[in-house]
């Protein structure tokens, strides 16, 4: 595997449908060409990912929609409008050039503008989309850096275009439409409710316990996800956890702080998301501090819940599945 900051290499790979990581805003992507059955299944195998799972089509601008997806509702195209290039991926009929390898038998397809110039300038130059699941190995955590993906995957791919930290951290928020084309949000991610809210008022959570058996399901609902293989505590007080099971502690410990005052206990590693509790930069930190902590043979790492709205919502999303006992 290689290390490389040339998207020629990176196209050259993929043209001969091999599977490369890519860097985008969110996370790091294990891709390969859409349009290539060889090369779609090679990412299935390399992340160890069922074939239920369906895959993410990424797309250079959204002239290239048409491509993808037979029809745009009238808020989908609202939506693409206002959050492409960026972290938003839309759940649309899928058009005949997308096979049912990629949506695993969905007639929806998963399409999104990443907003990363190396992969923009790789996807302009190649002509086709790419499909791009998280470069992790099946329920690990995200990879937000280089490094973290040549961890996960560094001896199953050629090369790692390597286009520096994600600058958002957290994976694209995906959203459907439903009969009268209100959006549903299948997937907390990096865009807000709030922020999909101010453009399409109507924007609801996709209900998971409502809608059990209903269609397009998303496998990133799925309660074990994104996990360290550390167990993760969350708690309601990080303070009033560590100053009551601090005299317990028997092995050290990992700390995800938010701007908490929380003394160095001897054992105790502390990863700080954000000094001055901005919710941007915790959201950008929080998979490296899950990897740098899970990397250090901890009893647990504890975190405290986040103030349940915009990236708070999310993150609590991620924490919940992150320290699902299951
Ligand atoms: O930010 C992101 O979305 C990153 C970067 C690389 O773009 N990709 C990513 O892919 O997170 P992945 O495969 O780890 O997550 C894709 C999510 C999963 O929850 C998957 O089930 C859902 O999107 N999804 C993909 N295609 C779908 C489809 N046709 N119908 C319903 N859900 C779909
Ligand atoms: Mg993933």
């Amino acid at each position: 595997m290689i290390l490389s900051i040339d998207i020629n290499e990176a196209a050259a790979l993929l043209r001969a449908n091999e599977v490369v990581a890519i860097p985008t805003e969110t996370v790091y992507g294990l891709a390969a060409n859409a349009y290539s059955a060889e090369a779609v299944s090679k990412v299935y195998e390399v992340k160890e990912r069922p074939k239920t799972n369906p895959l993410i089509v990424h797309i250079g601008s959204v002239d290239q929609l048409a491509a993808v997806s037979s029809s745009v509702s009238p808020n989908a195209q609202k939506l693409a409008a206002h959050f492409w290039p960026g972290p938003l991926t839309l759940l649309l009929p899928k058009s005949a050039l997308i096979t049912d390898q990629v949506t695993a038998h969905s007639p929806y397809v998963a399409v999104r503008v990443p907003d990363h110039p190396l992969t923009l300038a790789l996807l302009h130059h190649l002509g086709f989309p790419l499909v791009a699941p998280s470069a992790n190995r099946y329920t690990s955590v995200s990879p937000t850096t280089a490094v973290h993906v040549a961890v996960n995957l560094g001896d199953r791919i050629p090369l790692i275009l390597d286009g520096g930290p994600c600058r958002k951290g957290l994976e694209s928020t995906v959203v459907g439409f439903d009969a009268d084309d209100h959006p549903k949000i299948y997937r907390l991610g990096a865009i807000t409710l709030e922020e999909l809210q101010g453009v399409i008022d109507s924007t609801t959570l996709f209900d998971e316990a409502e809608n059990a058996h209903s269609q397009p399901h998303s496998p990133g609902m799925e309660k074990k996800h994104y996990a360290p293989i550390t167990p993760l505590v969350v708690v309601d007080q990080l303070e009033h956890f560590l100053a009551e099971n601090m005299p317990l502690q028997i092995a050290p410990i990992g700390v995800l702080s938010f701007g908490h005052k929380v003394t160095a206990a001897k054992g105790t590693t502390i990863y700080e998301l954000s000094a001055h509790k901005n919710l941007e930069e915790a959201s950008s930190r929080l998979y490296d501090g899950l990897y740098q902590l899970d990397s250090k043979g901890l009893q647990f790492i504890v975190i405290e819940w986040f103030e349940n709205q915009r990236l708070g919502r999310t993150l609590n999303d991620k924490l919940k599945r992150a320290s699902s006992a299951l």
